[in-house]
């Protein structure tokens, strides 16, 4: 994992700054590719999302995709208004993460049938159920309190459309368009904020 320090004058060959938070092992060529965990010979790098090493504005465009549900309700209120300080206007802030109104309503409409305990380190930790989202003990689980299967693998918060224009109105974003996509088993809200 590189150190901050090499990588704070990191661009891509057009000059932009772009940062992909939460990474994984998604690495993006072009990018600012950053997580909390480290991801040894991918050139990821770990940083502090409330404490980024950049100036008011200098950022072009930040990917936050199924990471933002990760952080505790200190660390968002403190990493948001840190994402829209680095944003230069008309930046963009992509993010994907669970929508927390479909987990919920397709939960209560799921059967209540538990199965058994999770394994940790089992392929599919998903309980038994895989990803059955008609099983309330399954993927659907997941989707509350993360896989749990790795350092960082748990949900802290969740996210509805509403949050999110709240969020941006309230940090002084210019716009915002949320829409939703089925990914990684499940409904997810897909937002740009544009600074
Ligand atoms: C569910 S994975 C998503 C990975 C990738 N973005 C994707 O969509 O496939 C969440 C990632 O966020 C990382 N993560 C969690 N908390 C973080 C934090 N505070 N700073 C940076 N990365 C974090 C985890 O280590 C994990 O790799």
């Amino acid at each position: 994992m590189s150190d901050v320090t090499e990588i704070t004058a990191c661009r891509a060959a057009d000059g932009a700054i772009r940062l992909h938070i939460g990474c994984g092992t998604r690495i993006l060529p072009g990018w600012v590719n950053i997580d909390a965990v480290p991801r040894p010979g991918t050139g990821a790098v770990r940083m502090d999302l409330a404490a980024l090493p950049y100036g008011d504005g200098t950022v072009d465009t930040i990917l936050a995709e199924h990471v933002l549900e990760h952080l505790d309700f200190s660390e968002e209120s403190r990493v948001w208004p840190e994402l829209a300080r680095v944003l230069r206007p008309g930046g963009v802030l992509t993010l994907e993460v669970p929508d927390f109104t479909w987990v919920c309503a397709t939960f209560l409409a799921a059967r209540d049938e538990w199965r058994e305990f999770y394994r940790v380190g089992h392929p599919d930790h998903y309980a038994g159920c895989g990803r059955d989202l008609r099983q309330r003990w399954g993927i659907l689980q997941t989707m509350f309190f993360g896989n749990q299967n790795g350092s960082g693998q748990y949900h802290r918060s969740a996210y509805t459309e509403g949050k999110l224009r709240a969020l941006a109105e309230e940090l002084g974003f210019a716009a915002i368009r949320v829409g939703t996509v089925f990914n990684k088993g499940g409904q997810a809200l897909r937002a740009e904020l544009i600074r």
